[in-house]
């Protein structure tokens, strides 16, 4: 298949086949893509967890009005940011960038004041709404992988953040979660899986000057 018809073979799974269990090396696949996501600035102010666990499938399917996807999935995938975005975690980037490029400090610390400085000025919300953003592009990102892959999957926002941070404990993490993302592969009796995309024309949807 051609990039565009696996796009059109994605589609938000409903109904995943839960005999079917993705195989070790094709989840490596989804976290080389996850950490090679491109974030602003490059700060990777995001998480991805994996949730394989029969038991706490079970507890995220309630969190998320039980949508049978959480439980018939293979895996699922919960996008998390980090929340405590501060000086001293701009300076452990900075390191990295040190580590991987040996890039010297007269260069780096003017880019590195700027950031510290950003980050210090702005409010905790703000800093939690950047890093959703980068959450988002992360998802969309494993979607697209997910797609060339063929590994079925459902992008969810339909779930309670509040309930699934304390099923997976992630408040001592300093993480906080923002969406699930059920992986797998599609059951044969889902039907949305033949149904017509649903998408408006692409000259209304792309403008060209
Ligand atoms: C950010 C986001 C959140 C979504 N949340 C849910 C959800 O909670 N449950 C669900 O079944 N589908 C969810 N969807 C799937 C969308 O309804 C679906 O992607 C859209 O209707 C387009 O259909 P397609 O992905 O099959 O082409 C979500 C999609 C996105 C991008």
């Amino acid at each position: 298949m051609n990039t565009t018809s696996l796009l059109k073979w994605r589609y938000a799974t409903k109904q995943f086949d839960p005999s079917k269990i993705i195989p070790s090396d094709k989840l490596q696949i989804i976290k080389e893509a996850f950490n090679l996501t491109a974030t602003s600035y490059g700060l990777q102010p995001i998480k991805l967890l994996i949730v394989r666990t029969k038991e706490i499938k079970e507890q995220l399917k309630v969190a998320a009005f039980n949508q049978s996807q959480l439980t018939d999935a293979s895996d699922v995938l919960v996008f998390c940011i980090d929340t405590a975005i501060d000086a001293s975690y701009v300076e452990d980037y900075f390191k990295l960038v040190k580590e991987k490029r040996s890039t010297p400090d007269e260069i780096l610390k003017p880019y590195q004041e700027f950031l510290t400085n950003h980050f210090n000025t702005i409010t905790q919300d703000e800093k939690l709404n950047w890093a959703t953003k980068q959450a988002y592009l992360a998802m969309g990102n494993l979607l697209t992988v997910c797609a060339i892959e063929q590994i079925d999957a459902c992008p969810m926002e339909g779930f309670s953040p509040e309930k699934t941070d304390e099923i997976l404990e992630l408040k001592k993490q300093n993480l906080k979660s923002v969406l699930l993302m059920p992986i797998g592969y599609r059951s044969e009796d889902d039907f949305m899986a033949s149904l017509q995309k649903v998408r408006k024309p692409l000259e209304e949807m792309v403008i060209t000057k």
